[in-house]
């Protein structure tokens, strides 16, 4: 098979190296792809939300399958660009059309999803500039700390946990009435405060069957001890020792299959992965968000784990027989630590050459912000490298990622030292 990956990031290295490892496989071509992809693929220089262009190259090369990695092409319509196209929708994308994307792309769409269809949740409303002086009112209701999230899609910075009365309303004029978030924060959604551990679950979908694939944890601050700004995420591991047994038959009776249902009564068509943002509150799940894709890096934990052909799962759904296709997971752990720009997640240098030594034989090293300049392999964002590692539990298997973080070296260099450590039995 012929298949194009969408996406620079490290989840996308990850799909490259596991999509490389498939006897299924004839050519894999990675749009645009970092220096890590480069060593499973080609890299092409095309921008994945510019759809006319994959869709030359695709029909240029004889793509089969297209995976699509970042939510951005996804829920801009490309599935449904490749669908509505008879030149074009032979080619099966990974990833759902518009209308099931939209579980990631409108929180207000989302929350009702999971109001019609039982899905537990937290407790909320929705608001926009005609409604402050509700909104405000409603806040008077709750309890702090307050939660206000932008509808679209902010760039993983439209939540907003705050601990005053005073602030919160604040911060919902600013959301409405001058736009804070720009076009993404029209409509605000309010919500109860969840106490809770949090966990990502992942499915792979048909839209009739699913398959659940190994969860993971990822810590989202910059800092250790969960302390300063939000990230894209800094590490994650995998298993997540609390997600035992009983907690994933919860998760799957009051969750996944809700949303299989949910999805099929409102007539939305779903491929691709379903990455359920969860909370555990006293022994329940909740789900914070949906997201229509993978997650980066628990792909760089989850896809290691996986012994089953991806690309096997991949025809699954172009051949509407994920049912019949295996999914076996490696009972082994795995972690990763992000290895970032100083500044990161604000203003940092890109171009800052990377040094790579020895990795120790348990550690995969997957590319990020990096690219290949004149035989050099230098900087080229905030998330540079996901270090991975197996190991027997999480504790060996971050041992082993810091162990090989030793031997990488690029200025101002940053990481945490704490990833997995509030899992790791004392
Ligand atoms: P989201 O972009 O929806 O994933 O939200 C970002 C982060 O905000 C989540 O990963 C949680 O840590 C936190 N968060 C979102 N909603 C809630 C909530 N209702 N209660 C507690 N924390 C939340
Ligand atoms: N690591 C969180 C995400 O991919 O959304």
């Amino acid at each position: 098979m012929k298949v194009l990956v969408l996406g620079s990031g490290g989840r996308e290295h990850a799909l490259a190296w596991k999509i490389g490892q498939s006897s299924l496989l004839s050519k894999l071509y990675i749009a645009p792809g970092n220096a890590g992809t480069l060593e499973h693929g080609e890299n092409v220089a095309i921008d994945p939300e510019n759809f006319q262009q994959v869709a030359e190259f695709a029909i240029e090369k004889n793509i089969e399958i297209i995976v699509v990695g970042p939510e951005g092409p996804l829920v801009k319509g490309i599935h449904n660009y490749f669908s509505s196209n008879p030149e074009l929708s032979s080619i099966t994308i990974i990833g759902p059309k518009k209308e099931g994307a939209i579980l990631e792309g409108s929180k207000d769409f989302s929350k009702k999803f999971m109001a019609a269809n039982n899905i537990p949740t937290a407790k909320y409303k929705s608001f926009d500039v005609d409604s402050i002086a509700d909104g405000e009112a409603y806040l008077e209701t709750m309890t702090p700390p307050y939660v206000l999230k932008a509808d679209g899609l902010a760039a993983g910075k439209g939540v907003l946990i705050v601990d005053s009365l005073k602030k919160a309303k604040k911060e919902l004029r600013s959301m409405l009435a001058n736009k804070k978030f720009g076009s993404a924060s029209k409509k605000v959604v309010v919500e109860e405060f969840l106490d809770g551990i949090e966990v990502s679950v992942f499915i792979i979908t048909d839209g009739n069957s699913y398959k659940i694939l190994p969860e993971a944890k990822d810590y989202k601050r910059i800092g250790e001890g969960d302390t300063g700004l939000n990230t894209g995420g800094m590490g994650a591991i995998s298993p997540v020792p609390f997600a035992n047994r009983e907690f994933m038959d919860k998760v799957e009776n009051q969750i996944i299959i809700p949303t299989i249902k949910g999805l099929r009564k409102e007539n939305i068509e779903y491929s691709g992965f379903i990455f359920f943002g969860l909370i555990l509150v006293k022994g329940d799940p909740y789900v914070i968000e949906y997201n229509c894709r993978l997650g980066d890096p628990e792909t760089e934990v989850i896809l290691p784990r996986l012994k089953s052909d991806l690309l096997d799962l991949f025809d699954g759904i172009a051949s509407d027989t994920l049912s019949e296709r295996d999914v076996e997971i490696d009972p082994k752990s795995a972690g990763t630590v992000m290895l970032v720009s100083g500044g990161y997640p604000e203003d940092y240098k890109k171009g800052e050459a990377i040094t790579i030594g020895n990795i120790h034989e348990r550690s995969i090293v997957f590319h990020a912000g990096t690219k290949k300049e004149n035989e050099k392999v230098i900087t080229n964002g905030g998330r540079v490298i996901s270090v991975t590692s197996y190991g027997k539990d999480i504790e060996s298997s971050i041992k082993n990622s810091y162990s090989t973080i030793e031997n990488i070296h690029f200025n101002k260099m940053n990481f945490r030292r704490d990833i997995g450590k509030d899992v790791i039995k004392k």
